[in-house]
């Protein structure tokens, strides 16, 4: 399974934040926002990463991800010149997916809790796989519907009357065949490759499996200021309580058995002194005890 991170777009909800740093590379409270979308993938067992960016933004994350050998993994690096939908990322990275299976997740999603994601890709065969989330405010998402047997009946993209509070995260699970959809696909109304057009069309050939996220599971939303600040708030409430990090791709690493106890104690030897680094140190601990 390939994994593509999406992390385009001008952030314009977060200018001036945005005019110098992409949006996926702000700090949600002590880590650039990227890294919890890519953590969240290598929790799932993803080592194949392509990261999609504008052409402005993509050396940035060069820079900070750099090839992922360090951390057991391989990054592409693919420009969107123009944006065009979330599908578009399908055909910008066509050639990286090449015959597998691929997910997608956007780089400003961010998810914490429970083992929903890991069960789904281990379960994953074929067709799609996507999640459903119940939120307050639906219609400013994919919005999916149920019959009473919990079997998805229809996805809407930002309707104006939701038929159901279960909003569509952005983290997508498909077959190679996503690849011959969206070369398929029609541009929506507002000129977009719509991510919904795509599970509806998974949806149509009855392959499509929407997991629903429990209630004790955490997606946030880090678009606005406002919403960047809660979600900033909410991993220092969790780390400080519980003295663990979310959204660490070394550790996650680690964990996965992608590098070794050795690896991770060189990663965390060669970073500078800082709270980061003294977490990294204390998994080392740990583990050699
Ligand atoms: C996109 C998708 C939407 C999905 C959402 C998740 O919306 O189009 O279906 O629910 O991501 O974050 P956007 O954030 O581009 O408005």
């Amino acid at each position: 399974m390939k994994g593509i991170i999406l992390a385009g777009g001008a952030g314009s909800r977060l200018f001036p934040l945005t005019l110098v740093a992409s949006k996926q590379l702000q700090p949600v409270y002590d880590k650039p926002m990227v890294y919890y979308p890519l953590t969240t993938l290598i929790e799932s067992g993803i080592r194949e990463f392509c990261l999609i960016s504008t052409p402005h933004d993509l050396p940035r994350f060069r820079q900070l991800l750099g090839n992922g050998k360090e951390w057991g993994l391989s990054i592409d690096y693919r420009e969107q010149a123009k944006p065009a939908g979330i599908g578009q990322a399908f055909l910008i990275a066509d050639s990286f997916v090449g015959k597998d299976a691929v997910t997608l997740i956007l780089g400003d999603n961010i998810f914490y809790g429970g083992d929903s994601f890991k069960r789904a890709f281990a379960e994953f065969k074929s067709g799609a796989t996507i999640f459903g989330y119940q939120v307050h405010d639906p219609e400013r998402y994919g919005v999916v519907e149920f019959d009473e047997k919990g079997q998805a009946i229809s996805i809407e993209e930002k309707p104006k009357v939701p038929k159901s509070h279960f909003a569509v995260p952005g983290l997508y699970i498909y077959d190679n065949e996503v690849l011959d959809i969206t070369r398929n696909l029609k541009p929506s109304a507002r000129g977009e490759l719509e991510i919904t057009d795509i599970n509806v069309a998974y949806l149509n050939r009855k392959q499509l499996r929407v997991h629903r996220l429990s209630r004790g599971f955490a997606w946030l939303d880090a678009g606005t200021s406002s919403s960047l600040h809660d979600a900033s708030a909410y991993v220092q409430t969790i780390e400080k309580r519980q003295g663990i990090k979310i959204g660490c791709p070394e550790e996650a690493a680690f964990r996965q058995g992608f590098i070794t106890l050795e690896q991770l104690d060189d990663i965390a030897t060669k970073m500078p002194n800082c709270e980061y680094r003294e977490y990294l140190c204390s998994i080392v601990k740990e583990a050699k005890r």
